[in-house]
């Protein structure tokens, strides 16, 4: 029979030019049209934190990336019994929001966390789809650090396009990534 990791592949496209010429863009959206691709995806997140001694006890939420993070993280969240945050773009969280300002592979952005999200010192996952150059990986975590003091656990990620490196941006931290392209 098929093993989760290859159902999970099967669900990916890739559209070359898209959004910019030169990019080979890696689509998601069949994972999540197919209930036991994105089943996969959970377990094998799942299947990860337990098995690699995160602290899973301690882990007081997974923190999602706008935008797609917010399709896998309150999934992982609820597996794990632990709540889930959102890091968005600018401009869309109420009250008090700490922000970070980053490039992406194309484009530039910024994004904000509630002051309040989490803890000091608390335990948290970030998720997201998909990680490419890693600035916005290392704008999450630098908003959990340098803010929030949050104790970043790793980062999940449902895709890691390994040319561009964001792994080694984001060390010392643990990049965990089902499918390398
Ligand atoms: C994509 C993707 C990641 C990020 C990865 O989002 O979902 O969040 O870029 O790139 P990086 O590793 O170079 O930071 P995108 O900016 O395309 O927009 P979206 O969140 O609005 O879908
Ligand atoms: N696919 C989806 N999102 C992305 C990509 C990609 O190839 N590169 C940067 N963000």
């Amino acid at each position: 029979p098929e093993g989760k990791l290859q159902l999970v592949q099967r669900h990916v496209r890739a559209f070359p030019d898209f959004p910019k010429k030169g990019i080979l863009f890696r689509d998601i959206c069949p994972i999540l049209k197919s209930p036991a691709a994105l089943t996969a995806v959970t377990d094998l997140f799942e299947e990860h934190v337990r098995s690699h001694q995160l602290q899973v006890d301690l882990i007081v939420a997974c923190a999602g990336l706008d935008a797609r993070g917010f399709l896998f993280g309150p999934l992982l969240a609820q597996r794990l019994g632990v709540g889930f945050v959102l890091v968005r773009k600018k401009g869309k969280l109420p009250g008090a929001t700490v922000s970070v300002a980053y490039d992406l592979e194309y484009g530039s952005a910024e994004v904000e966390i509630q002051e309040d999200a989490v803890a000091p010192g608390q335990k948290v996952l970030i998720i997201d789809d998909l990680l490419a150059t890693g600035e916005r990986q290392q704008s999450g975590t630098e908003l959990q650090q340098k803010v929030e003091q949050a104790d970043i656990q790793g980062c999940m990620v449902v895709i890691e396009l390994r040319d561009l490196k964001g792994a080694d941006r984001l060390k010392p931290h643990n990049i965990f990534s089902l499918l390398q392209y």
